[in-house]
């Protein structure tokens, strides 16, 4: 028999190399995973258990919340918030930030998430998925939303839930990145992808064409030279994948590589890009850096940014690290 190494035991394989591990972490991803084993289940059954739709809401981006958005978003908080882990939480569908209830003791941590990206895609049986990220928190005190502004390179781990024809979890702590689906029969989830790998060149690019006409010249130049393909200075021929779920996209440039614009654009000009920095942005460079990859804003790299909101925007430019640097270099040119 094929030996399988279960998520719980990859975990706690790797915190044992760490001088200091107190199984604490270990301890808080099995609860994100069983938050995301929850949703998984549930974005299977659809709508036999009526939670497909529109929850008549918007969230504090003015964005019409699904009935999921705020399903997977409290399975998520109650999954957390009594574990004594963490400090506190944020998430994309919540004003503020996310307080432990008094009842629970506190821990170290603080845990970020976006609970169903994609939430577009639900209602058309298509692919969402899950985002999170944790940060280690100054011991002993409440946090405030100051506590959640930090650097993305400050993340202890970050990772996604795809909810796709398979549920897998990717996940890095800072030491490679590792693919697990889930095993619907036995409920684990199983290693199945280990040390993914970016390839660093690719001909395939992903980004909304019909923002086209809002976008930089930067961006405009770079999509122009892929759409003229052999006859063009990159004297090849480029394919286009738009899936409108981060998770989906980022899963897809992790396996063939390929790169993923949601750049900034001139539509709200108070809005720098569509994507959310704490609970999109970061952790998924965090991933593709660690993947081989590359990640920026196209004037900056995603870990190196100081958020000054919870909610704040990014333009991200994301996937193999040769078209990514290109990309910035053409920021550069002006
Ligand atoms: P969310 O469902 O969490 O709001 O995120 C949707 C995001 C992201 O997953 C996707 O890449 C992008 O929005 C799609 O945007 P468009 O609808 O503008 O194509
Ligand atoms: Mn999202
Ligand atoms: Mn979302």
């Amino acid at each position: 028999m094929v030996n399988k190494v279960t998520l719980t035991q990859f975990i706690i394989e790797q915190q044992r190399g760490l001088p200091d591990a107190s199984g604490t972490f270990s301890m808080l991803l099995n609860n994100i995973v069983t938050a995301c084993k929850e949703i998984s289940h549930l974005v299977n059954r659809g709508n036999l258990v009526g939670v497909l739709g529109s929850a008549g809401s918007e969230n504090v981006q003015g964005e019409v919340q699904k009935k999921l958005d705020i399903i997977t978003n409290d399975i998520m908080v109650n999954a957390l918030n009594w574990t004594g882990h963490l400090a506190g939480m944020a998430s994309e569908e919540v004003d503020d930030i996310i307080t432990i209830p008094a009842q629970y003791p506190k821990g170290k941590y603080l845990a970020l998430f976006d609970p169903l990206d994609g939430s577009s895609n639900i209602d058309l049986n298509l692919a969402v998925g899950t985002i999170f990220s944790v940060l280690r928190c100054r011991e002993g005190v409440d946090p405030a939303a100051e506590d959640f502004l930090r650097k993305g390179a400050e993340q202890v781990c970050a990772g996604f839930v795809l909810y796709g024809p398979s549920t897998m979890m990717v996940l890095t702590t800072g030491h490679g990145v590792n693919g697990f689906t889930l095993d619907q029969d036995i409920g684990e989830f199983i290693l199945t992808h280990p040390n993914m790998r970016i390839p660093e060149e690719s001909s395939e690019f992903a980004i909304n064409m019909s923002n086209q006409r809002f976008w930089e010249p930067p961006v405009q130049r770079y999509i122009d030279e892929c759409l003229q393909g052999e006859e063009g200075p990159r004297r090849k021929n480029f394919n286009m994948r738009w899936i409108a779920s981060l998770v989906a996209e980022v899963y897809r440039i992790l396996t063939r590589g390929g790169v993923f614009l949601y750049p900034f654009d001139l539509r709200e000009p108070s809005k720098p890009g569509k994507l959310r920095i704490l609970y999109e942005a970061n952790p998924m460079a965090f991933i593709i850096e660690q993947a081989g990859g590359a990640c920026s804003s196209g004037r900056e790299r995603i870990l190196d940014i100081k958020p000054t909101g919870i909610h704040q925007r990014v333009p991200l430019v994301l996937g193999s690290k040769n078209e990514v640097e290109r990309i910035v270099a053409y920021h550069q040119l002006g």
